[in-house]
């Protein structure tokens, strides 16, 4: 793996990954071979075993302003179809392992799709969130009109959708898109913080309870519980299940290993 447009440091903390989108001039615009370089390297750090949780970030001034509409201008339908970006992006949703995006400055457009791909969000005070695609004729594409009404209801949605306008960190943590606001020199240390709480858990059952929640968006409520049974009863036949009990009978510490 050798990525251009982003900067990945495997283990930027114990168990801790971190992938940084560097485009700062673009203010971080996902081109295509952006979101390629995301793909590559969550598919990698979900097989590395030593990672356990993954905080993928943008800079001070930007996560990101959304898909690069300089990229997409000239394209017509065919083209877009026949680039199938959205592969990607199902891809990247494939991920097993936690991510976390540390969110500063713009989360716009496939920007703010890519913040709630992830499956949770901690913002700068600065952070702003926005669906503008309706101001440049067209709209989200990569789930913004499905995720963002699942996390902050149908009325809120609309309203962010079809003006485009921003709203604030603390209106999105009000809201329950993103999961704490904190000042702008703490964002990432605080992304990190929540990262290093979820590495020390078991990261068999960290992957099996984050694929059950997801399925409370996807199944109706019988399948789910069925499914969350089955994963529930699964995590009975790892070491970690002896370990994480007998810890506590034992008032002691667990140490996952993972198995
Ligand atoms: C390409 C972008 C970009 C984008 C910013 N830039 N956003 N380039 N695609 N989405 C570039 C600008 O062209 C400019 O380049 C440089 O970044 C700095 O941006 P400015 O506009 O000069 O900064 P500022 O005045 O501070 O305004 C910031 C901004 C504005 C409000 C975020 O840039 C903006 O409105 N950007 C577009 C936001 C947007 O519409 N996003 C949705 C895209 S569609 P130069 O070369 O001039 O310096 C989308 C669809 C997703 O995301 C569908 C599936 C993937």
């Amino acid at each position: 793996m050798n990525p251009e447009l982003i900067i990945v440091t495997p283990e930027h903390r114990p168990h801790i990954a971190l992938i940084q989108i560097n485009r700062p001039k673009e203010l971080n615009a996902l081109n295509l071979q952006v979101m390629g370089e995301i793909r590559d390297a969550l598919k990698e750090l979900d097989a590395n075993e030593n990672v356990r949780v993954i905080v993928l970030t943008g800079n001070e001034r930007a996560f990101a302003a959304g898909a690069d509409i300089k990229q997409m201008a000239g394209k017509d339908a065919v083209d877009m179809l026949l680039i199938d970006q959205f592969s990607t992006w199902d891809q990247i949703r494939k991920t097993k392992k936690p991510i976390i995006a540390a969110v500063s400055g713009f989360a716009l457009g496939g920007g703010c799709e890519l913040c709630m791909t992830c499956d949770m969000i901690v913002a700068s005070e600065t952070a702003q969130f926005g669906q503008p695609e309706i101001k440049i004729g067209v709209m989200p594409g990569a789930g913004g009109t499905q995720r963002l009404p699942r996390a902050i209801g149908k009325a809120k949605a609309m309203e962010l959708v079809l003006t485009g306008k921003f709203m604030s960190a603390t209106d999105a943590y009000n809201a329950g898109l993103v999961n704490r606001v904190v000042p702008p020199d703490s964002y990432l240390e605080e992304a990190l913080r929540l990262a290093a709480e979820i590495a020390q858990q078991s990261p068999i059952a960290v992957q099996l309870a984050k694929e059950s929640v997801l399925k409370a968006f996807e199944m109706p409520l019988q399948e789910a519980l069925s499914f969350e049974r089955k994963n529930f009863y699964m995590l009975f036949a790892t070491q970690d299940q002896k370990e994480g009990m007998a810890a506590f009978v034992e008032k002691r510490k667990p140490e996952f290993k993972g198995r």
